[in-house]
Formats: structure tokens, C-alpha cells, sequence
């Protein structure tokens, strides 16, 4: 198990360039076999993930040619399977994904449950509801999911609540589903509108993604196109809240401000300065914060994947803050490590109440999941002293080489392995 050491108390100075969106590579990789023409994906982001899904994706038949670590040619003719299980793909959330892209290509799909993060229970119902009601039998046994369909119809679908997994997973289905689908009450989020772009870029029929209702008119087939993946706005946002916390001035770059607003004005309220540029965000920090409300909501609201880096912050800002998580229950494990780093957090319920306190103080801590794990490294970069964090296997599956973007922008922060490794480095560094 890998750990980062990160000696705190440097200010971050310089650019760094966001990668392509995960959330959004992960669905657009899904929908890439829904074609038996060759695809074409750039700006690919090379986390875990993303590899998991792409070695599932080869283990079903699909042609998987890496062109670069960020661009990948994909050509689904040669599936000759449509079910999907290894050890790794139970591992992740999204391999939900290709429950809808192979359902609409094949009529038929069978794949492992999904997993990914522990941040509260993660129920895939409305996935499930959408399928029914395009005429799909949805079975669960042995730990899979299996869907199939004799003819599957558009239909009407309303999302009883907002969950970006069950509408893209419910317009992949419908992109290739007799007739027209309209889903209402859809997540808006930026990876939804990508998902759209991309399968509309492979002939696919689908309007009004990035609003509350999405019509999509079923296709018999789809064909090749060449798509560059939108930037991550959760890694932007990370290091932005890295910045505010460690205090200094970065351009965060190739990034799509508009992405970026409820997470820039919470910078603003907090009493950073942040700058806008075309595709480009500039933060300015003193390192004194200051406290504010926040709560998670679906975008355009402030996103529950940048919750736990908005805790770290408000950690450390003067006054009370609170933070209310309203997506998933779960998602305040990472109090308690940040406590041993000297936070002042109480939970009741779905509320973090939050007293700033001058500094953190280096320690060693776990990280939980992935964006926790994210914010325990911000803390570490502000916190006095050395901390290490462990378990960062959960940050690499979503954050490509954040210690060496970290790095480069003037943060002391290295990858090591083991005891020994850890134990040299604090030497070295401390
Ligand atoms: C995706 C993201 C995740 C992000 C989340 C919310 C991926 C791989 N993951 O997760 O990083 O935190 O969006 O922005 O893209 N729900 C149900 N039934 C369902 C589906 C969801 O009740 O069938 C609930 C969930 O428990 C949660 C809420 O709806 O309370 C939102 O979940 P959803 O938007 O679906 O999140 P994911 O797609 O799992």
C-alpha cells in the first residue's frame, strides 16, 4: 500500500492543468461499444478507474488500442459477450454503465453490481425503474444484474430523485430504443451534457441534456466519432480549495469556469479572490479563511464531490461553519482523521457543525474514499509539520498524478511505499 508524506506550510504558486473529466470519461467509455465503428476518445484522464473499466471493457471482446496515457481508439464489433464481472469492475460505480450501453446495443447485458466509494448507501432502483419501463426484465442474482428485452420502447420516465448514474444510464439505453424516451427531473450535471454530446457526435437523437428534461429519439445504430472529454471540475476544484487552504496564487488551467461557480463562490465567501479567464481560473489566498454555510446539492448546486475539501477549509477558517450533505449519508468519515490533525467537528445527522481552528497539526492519517482522501491532502499541505495519509489507493482511482501536479506548483508532497519509505522521507524532509 502506497502512502503520501506531505510536509505542510508552503504556499502554491505557478499553473497546473486540469485532465479530463472521470465521471464523464468513465459513461462516454461505456457508450464507445455501443458502435461497431471505431471510436475515438482524447483528454481521458489515466486514473484506476478508468483503467478498470477499460481492461472490462477488453475482457468482453471490445478492440482497446491506448493510442497515449490520454487518448484511447475503442471498436465494439467484436463483443461476443455481454456479460461483465471480473474482481476489479465490482470495485467500481460506474460499471453500472454498461448496463445501458449494452442493454441498448444488444437488448441484453449481465454485469457484477456496482461498488465504488463507501460514502453512504448507493441504491441503483432508478436505473433499474427506467429499464422496466422501457420494457427491459431486470433480474438480480448472484451478484449481477441482468436486463434483457425483447423490443425495448422509448417511453416516459420521471426520476424520483436527481441521480446523474440513472440518467445516463437510462438516455445510453434509450439512444438506441424504439421511439422517443423523454426523462424528466434529469441530473444537469456537465458529465450529463458530455454523455449527450458524445453519443449525438455517434448519431444518437438526444435534446435538452443540461436541463431538467431530456427527449431522445431511439436510433438503429450508431456510428464512429472522434470526442475529447470536457475537464474535470472536481480535480479543478480540489486544487482551487488547495490553494485557498495552503494560501498562495495559481492559474488552475484548461478548466470550464461556468463548471466551476458554485465552488468559486463558495471561495469568494470564505474570502479568497478567484479570477475567471476563458478557460481559466486564477485563485489568490492570504490563507486566512472565513467561515460560511454550505450545503450539497445536485449541479448547479454546490457538488457533494467537493464536500469534504469545503470541511478541510472551513476546518481552518475563523468562526462556525456548517456543512449539510444531502446526497449521501456517509460521506463524514473522514471527521475523525481530520480530528487527529486537530479539527473542532461535531456530526449530527447530515450536518457537520465546524469550529475553525488556527492550524492543523500534521498526523497520520486514513483515507477513506476517494474525495476524502483528496481533502485530507489539502489538510496535510496547510497543517504544521509532516502527515502522512495512507490508503491513497482511493485517491489514485480518481486523481492523476496529484502529488506531482501538487509538486510543481510548490507543494513538499511525495508517493511512498511502506514503512521504510515513510520513515526515510520524514527524515529527509523534516
Ligand atoms: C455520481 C458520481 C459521484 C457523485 C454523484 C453525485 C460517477 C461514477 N459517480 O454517482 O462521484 O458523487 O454522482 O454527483 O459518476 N439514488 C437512488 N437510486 C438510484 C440512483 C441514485 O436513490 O437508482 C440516490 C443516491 O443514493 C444519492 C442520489 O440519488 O442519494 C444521487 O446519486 P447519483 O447522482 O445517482 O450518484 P452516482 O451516479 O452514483
Amino acid at each position: 500500500m502506497d502512502q503520501y508524506v506531505i510536509k505542510g506550510g508552503n504556499s502554491l504558486h505557478g499553473d497546473v492543468v486540469i485532465g479530463g473529466a472521470k465521471n464523464a470519461a468513465l459513461a462516454i467509455l461505456a457508450a464507445a461499444v455501443m458502435t461497431d465503428e471505431t471510436v475515438t476518445i482524447d483528454n481521458l484522464p489515466n486514473v484506476r478507474d478508468i483503467n478498470v473499466l477499460l481492461q472490462a471493457i477488453a475482457e468482453i471482446g471490445a478492440r482497446v488500442e491506448r493510442v497515449n496515457e490520454h487518448k484511447v481508439r475503442i471498436n465494439g464489433s467484436f463483443i461476443q459477450d455481454v456479460r461483465v464481472d471480473n474482481e476489479f469492475i465490482r470495485k467500481i460505480r460506474a460499471s453500472y454503465y454498461l448496463i445501458g450501453a449494452l442493454l441498448g446495443k444488444y437488448k441484453k447485458a449481465e454485469v457484477a453490481l456496482p461498488g465504488g466509494c463507501d460514502i453512504g448507501s448507493r441504491p441503483i432502483d432508478l436505473h433499474m425503474k427506467g429499464f422496466r419501463a422501457m420494457g427491459a426484465k431486470v433480474d438480480i442474482a448472484h451478484g449481477n444484474i441482468k436486463v434483457e428485452a425483447e423490443v425495448l420502447k422509448g417511453t416516459h420516465i420521471y426520476l424520483d430523485k436527481v441521480s446523474v448514474g440513472a440518467t445516463i444510464n437510462i438516455m445510453m439505453a434509450a439512444a438506441m430504443a424504439e421511439g422517443k424516451t423523454v426523462i424528466e427531473n434529469a441530473a444537469k450535471e456537465p458529465h450529463v451534457v458530455d454523455v449527450a454530446n458524445f453519443l449525438n457526435g455517434m448519431g444518437a437523437n438526444i435534446r435538452g441534456a443540461g436541463t431538467d428534461v431530456i427527449r431522445i429519439v431511439g436510433v438503429e445504430k450508431l456510428h464512429k466519432t472522434e470526442y475529447s472529454i470536457i475537464p474535470d471540475q472536481i480535480e479543478a476544484g480540489t486544487f482551487m480549495f488547495a490553494v485557498a487552504a495552503a494560501g498562495g496564487d495559481v492559474m488552475v488551467k484548461n478548466v470550464i469556469p461556468k463548471h466551476l461557480e458554485a465552488t468559486t463562490a463558495k471561495l469568494l465567501e470564505v474570502g479568497c479572490r478567484v479570477e475567471e479567464f476563458d478557460d481559466a481560473v486564477r485563485v489568490i489566498s492570504d490563507g486566512k479563511l472565513q467561515h460560511t454555510q454550505v450545503t450539497t446539492l445536485p449541479y448547479p448546486g454546490f457538488p457533494t464531490d467537493m464536500q469534504p475539501q469545503m470541511a478541510v477549509l472551513l476546518g481552518m477558517a475563523e468562526g462556525t461553519s456548517t456543512v449539510t450533505e444531502s446526497i449521501f449519508e456517509n460521506r463524514f468519515k473522514y471527521v475523525d482523521e481530520l480530528t487527529r490533525m486537530g479539527a473542532d467537528i461535531k456530526v449530527e445527522s447530515n450536518i457537520a457543525i465546524i469550529n475553525g481552528v488556527a492550524r492543523y497539526t500534521g498526523a497520520r492519517v486514513n483515507a477513506p474514499d476517494l474525495r476524502a482522501g483528496a481533502a485530507l491532502v489539502i489538510a496535510g499541505l496547510a497543517a504544521d509539520g509532516v502527515t502522512v495519509v495512507d490508503d491513497i489507493y482511493y485517491v489514485e482511482r480518481g486523481y492523476e498524478n496529484l502529488e506531482g501536479k501538487l509538486r510543481e506548483i510548490g507543494a513538499s508532497i511525495e508517493k511512498v511505499s511502506g514503512e521504510k519509505e515513510i520513515q526515510k522521507m520524514i527524515l529527509k524532509i523534516s
